[in-house]
């Protein structure tokens, strides 16, 4: 019966009478709609999400969003964005095969410079290995509606939703929503950072910590699809300063047990370079120190 009814639809019918199996009668009042609702709205109930979303977080006058969803339509697809819950994309095509699928599952905050700039929709339809994701950046606007869409790398998507409750210069200000208890934390790491007992890198991870302990960032178990996206590099330079650090110690350990039974621990490497360059221990520490603050800087 569909399929009949589809095929009316295509032919452009301002009104029309399906009989289905002779007998049933349904008129279409709104040809413009092709009974893609009905057909759509049956199509995403077949969505099957992987994971639930996270608990709402972030700035409280944002909560009034939960529970609502706002389209956007590109070319044949349809966008929807569920704030604090999900975005799908739907074709909007005849096919019987059209393409229909979750874009993302609400998953964390972006946060940059303390503020608040986009939400994260991860975990949505697997796409080769990894499953795609969305983020939403938040800008101001006259009204609440999503005013475009884009992929910037295939299967991570973009959108931008427009809303008069980021307007205010502080509606997306981090530290006023934390507790008294994180703001205090926070507090300290400042001071901390102030006094250069931290580096750059350090502060930057520990406000990370802190911003996972206020549920706005969820602790990384999905490392994978975290590594698919833009924290790509950062992620492997932290990890690659990290492991230079413990190879370091490492060396020195092995060395002082060299030392303690009177075996000389110096390699050939170690002679070519000394010949070219008289002291190469100091300048290479000189050198990856400034490397790892180049990187902090970055972020
Ligand atoms: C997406 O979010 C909306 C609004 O909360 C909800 O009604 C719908 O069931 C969700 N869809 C999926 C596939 O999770
Ligand atoms: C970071 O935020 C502060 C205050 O919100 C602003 O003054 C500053 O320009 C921002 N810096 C960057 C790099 O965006
Ligand atoms: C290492 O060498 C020093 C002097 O060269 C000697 O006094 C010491 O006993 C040696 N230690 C071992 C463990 O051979």
């Amino acid at each position: 019966m569909k399929c009949e009814y589809l095929k009316w639809c295509l032919l452009c019918l301002t009104a029309l009478v399906v009989v289905s199996s002779g007998r049933k009668m349904k008129i279409v009042e709104e040809p413009n709609t092709f009974g893609l609702n009905n057909q759509f709205a049956a199509q995403s109930d077949r969505l099957q999400a992987k994971i639930s979303p996270s608990p709402v977080s972030g700035p409280p006058h944002l909560h009034r969003l939960a529970g609502k969803c706002y389209n956007y339509i590109e070319a044949t697809y349809k966008y929807v964005f569920c704030p604090f819950h999900n975005v799908t994309q739907r074709e909007q095509t005849f096919r019987w095969n059209a393409y229909s699928g979750i874009l993302g599952i609400w998953h964390e905050w972006e946060i940059q410079n303390n503020t608040f700039t986009g939400m994260w929709m991860r975990e949505g339809d697997s796409c080769g290995n990894k499953n795609r994701q969305t983020k939403v950046l938040l800008v101001c606007g006259s009204s609440s509606k999503l005013s475009s869409v884009s992929e910037p790398q295939t299967c991570v998507y973009s959108l931008t939703f427009e809303t008069p409750l980021v307007c205010h210069s502080h509606s997306l200000l981090v530290y006023p929503v934390l507790s008294e208890k994180l703001q205090k934390e926070w507090d300290e790491i400042e001071q901390a950072r102030y006094e250069e007992l931290i580096t750059d890198q350090g502060y930057n991870k520990l406000l990370k910590e802190l911003f996972e302990e206020a549920g706005l960032l969820r602790r990384s178990q999905q490392q994978k699809s975290e590594q698919s996206t833009t924290s790509l590099t950062h992620h492997s330079l932290d990890q690659c300063t990290q492991d230079f650090d413990k190879q370091k110690a490492e060396i020195k350990r092995l060395r002082s047990i060299l030392t303690q039974h009177n075996i000389s621990c110096d390699t050939t490497a170690d002679r070519t370079q000394d010949q070219g360059n008289p002291d190469p221990s100091p300048l290479q520490e000189q050198h990856l120190r400034g490397d790892t603050g180049f990187i902090a800087d970055l972020n």
